[in-house]
């Protein structure tokens, strides 16, 4: 176990989140009244910074922002959460992020739309910028709302420092084998693994041969969530069902993921097993569903790992 706090670097996107509560989804042409809205900081990339923060680990976030307000508000969370931004760039030639996400306001199931925007114009030349940085690093943690090419660039320089890689593959696009070979732990969910694999994951057996057959591509081990079922770890050939953890009724399921493999990578980083790092993720990502939002429900580590008992005292003879 490291006796120190861990060191990520998460390359990805941040976006301005607008986030609609409503009772169905709705048809194209039609129009849904809502019962709720809010505007709030999102992007796969920057909520997993602010994930891995909140759990103790120390963060850069390599991302591209354009210059308008919503990147003053990126960059007053990162200030507030403690997210490094050495390398969040910005650009004058493009808006911000954002997301249009809705949220079935009875079950807390979301459907999203992502504009990287900015974010999209990061350059090769911006992550090598970021080479020393990631090769201090215990792990490099990035998704798939960047082009593939940066996303295997920054891949490939972790690698090549020997810093555990971890690719969270949302949203949910097929990858060649080559990317995959560059990835030491690969977190999707279920829809995701069926992409990747053409298995339909109905429980944990179909999601078993999913992760074998990624690590068949080359993966070195697969995580896959599996909603209230928890999660599948799979390494050296063999799989754990590691059991969801209910913190409470669920309410917004949006940014789950993203805590999920913000927690899987602090864990891993400080040394946990591949399970046992499940575990905590699992938790995390339990206590997550039930707030609304993605970034400001992350949980702090204070949530997840609870200080131990105190002891009583022996009783007198
Ligand atoms: O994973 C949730 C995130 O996906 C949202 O914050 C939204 O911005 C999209 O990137």
């Amino acid at each position: 176990m490291l006796d120190r706090p861990p060191s990520l670097v998460v390359l990805g996107i941040y976006a301005a989140d607008l986030t609609l509560l409503t009772p169905r989804l709705p048809a194209w042409g039609e129009t849904v009244l809502g019962s709720a809205a809010r505007l709030g900081p999102g992007g796969k990339g920057s909520n997993q910074a602010v994930a891995a923060a909140r759990l103790g680990a120390r963060v850069a976030l390599l991302a591209k922002l354009g210059a308008d307000p919503f990147a003053a508000a990126a960059r007053a969370l990162y200030a507030a959460e403690g997210v490094e931004t050495e390398f969040v760039f910005e650009t004058t030639t493009a808006a911000t992020g954002t997301a249009a996400i809705l949220v079935d306001a009875a079950r807390g199931e979301n459907a999203i739309v992502v504009v990287p925007g900015a974010a999209a114009a990061l350059g090769a030349e911006e992550i090598a910028l970021a080479e020393g940085r990631i090769a201090a690093a215990d792990g490099f943690l990035t998704q798939l709302e960047l082009p593939t090419a940066l996303v295997a660039d920054g891949l490939s320089r972790a690698r090549r420092h020997g810093v555990r890689t971890l690719l969270n593959p949302a949203p949910a696009a097929p990858l060649e084998d080559t990317l995959l070979a560059m990835v030491d732990v690969l977190t999707p969910n279920e829809s995701e693994a069926e992409t990747l694999t053409g298995i339909a994951i109905d429980g944990p057996e179909a999601a078993a041969r999913a992760a074998a057959a990624l690590a068949a591509r080359g993966v070195g081990a697969v995580v896959i969530t599996l909603g209230p079922r928890g999660a599948l770890a799979f390494a050296e050939g063999t799989a754990r069902l590691v059991p969801a953890h209910q913190a409470g009724a669920v309410v917004d399921t949006t940014g789950a993921g993203d805590c999920f493999s913000a927690a899987l990578a602090v864990a891993l980083a400080e040394g946990q097993p591949l399970a046992a790092a499940a575990a905590f993720a699992c938790r995390a990502a339990g206590i997550q569903v039930t707030r609304p939002g993605t970034a400001p429900a992350m949980p702090y580590r204070r949530e997840v790992t609870p200080p131990a008992p105190a002891r009583s005292s022996p009783p007198r003879a």
